[in-house]
């Protein structure tokens, strides 16, 4: 069974609790539950994480390539920040889907640069938790057609 890696970077320990107008009322733990269930019926390994750290954020990238078979993730603000994620994003070699909850192009200027886009497969902001899911959708798509050749 591939597994995919969901990442969560800093402040996303808070969910539920953090402005709960932009980022919703559930809880990490409601979302890691909601992830391993969808990827479980898509035929994947859900590998969950959450880290308030950037360099453990990277560790657990490198660790990727060897480890895991797809990624997605959520930087939280490194996403606007961070080189370092980027650069082992591009590293890892792996297909990456960019999830954010909010829509972040209606959003705080600041907001609308991603350093990880431009090393993802895609971007799904604005849906909430349910991105997560179809950031899931994508990855089982992406790695079928892989494995196809
Ligand atoms: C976020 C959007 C980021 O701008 C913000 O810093 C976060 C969460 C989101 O999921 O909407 O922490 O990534």
């Amino acid at each position: 069974m591939p597994t995919v890696l969901i990442l969560n970077g800093p402040n996303l320990n808070m969910l539920g609790l953090r402005e709960p107008t932009i980022y919703g009322a559930e809880t990490l733990k409601d979302l890691e539950a909601r992830c391993c269930a969808r990827a479980e019926a898509l035929g994947l390994h859900c590998d969950f994480r959450q880290s308030n750290m950037e360099g453990e954020l990277v560790g657990w990238i490198q660790q990727a390539r060897d480890g895991a078979q797809g990624l997605i993730l959520n930087a939280g603000a490194y996403t606007h920040t961070s080189v370092a994620i980027h650069d082992a994003l591009r590293a890892c070699e792996l297909p990456v889907i960019e999830v954010h909850l909010s829509n972040i192009y209606k959003r705080e200027p600041f907001r609308h640069h991603s350093y990880v886009s431009a090393v993802a497969q895609g971007v799904i902001c604005g849906f909430g938790s349910h991105g997560y899911e179809l950031a899931l959708e994508a990855l089982a798509a992406i790695l079928n057609r892989n494995k196809k050749g």
